[in-house]
């Protein structure tokens, strides 16, 4: 197995872009877990299969024509990397993501990613379960009020208070699922180390993982 960088962290705690920035800069590929669950929920969708029904969604998920390429999320070769980010599929996802049986069945297809080539992995539980020896583990961390301003500005939302008000609702309420899932719940491993964005810039986040990986590897 190559090496593996794994960033976990709650949701709008600024995973994605660290993460694919580290792996830009490093060379390495980039494993989004999030849009597996996400093109996962959107499959079942279209397959009109139900998404309580854990064995039909994970039988169908063990199949699915999914790949990675060039920054662009393909299903079945069809761009849906816009589509996957709808807020309808989003809430699929996250009750996908509590089906034990569908976790299992994307864990192999995430492990094959480091069989191929290094890579920097971001997600909720790429150090506690996907990949666990991994060579570095990062466990972002940021104040909800911030992550939910980020996420209004990256709405156009940022001076609509109502808007706000129930953007911060939702972030809080995904934490509150995603801390306390029976299953692979979002989780911080003792041997992460844990980076609180609040007040620091992507380009300092980023700066911060390498260090940390040129210090590890040694
Ligand atoms: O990070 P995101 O919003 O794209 O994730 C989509 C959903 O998938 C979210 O509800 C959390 C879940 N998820 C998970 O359970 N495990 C992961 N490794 C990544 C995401």
């Amino acid at each position: 197995m190559y090496p593996v960088i794994a960033i976990d962290g709650p949701s709008a705690s600024g995973k994605g872009t660290i993460a694919s920035r580290v792996a830009n800069a490093l060379g390495w590929a980039y494993l989004d877990s999030g849009a597996l669950y996400r093109v996962s929920a959107l499959y079942a969708k279209q397959n009109g299969v139900d998404i309580s029904d854990e064995k039909s969604v994970s039988q169908l998920v063990r199949n699915m024509p999914v790949s990675f390429l060039d920054g662009q999320v393909r299903l079945n070769n069809q761009d849906v990397s816009l589509d996957i980010r709808r807020e309808e599929i989003g809430m699929l996802a996250s009750r996908i993501a509590a089906l034990p049986e569908v976790r299992q069945a994307l864990l192999q297809l995430q492990r094959d990613f480091a069989v191929k080539s290094p890579v920097v992995a971001d997600g909720r539980d790429m150090a506690s379960v996907v990949f666990p020896e991994a060579q570095l583990k990062v466990f972002l961390q940021a104040d909800a009020h911030i992550r939910a301003l980020r996420r209004a500005k990256q709405l156009g939302l940022a001076s609509d208070e109502e808007q706000f008000e129930k953007i911060l609702h939702d972030i809080e309420k995904r934490d509150y699922a995603d801390y306390n899932r029976a299953v692979s719940p979002l989780v911080k491993v003792e041997s992460a180390y844990t980076l609180d964005t609040s007040n620091i810039t992507i380009e300092e986040a980023v700066k911060k993982v390498i260090e940390w990986y040129q210090q590890v590897k040694k």
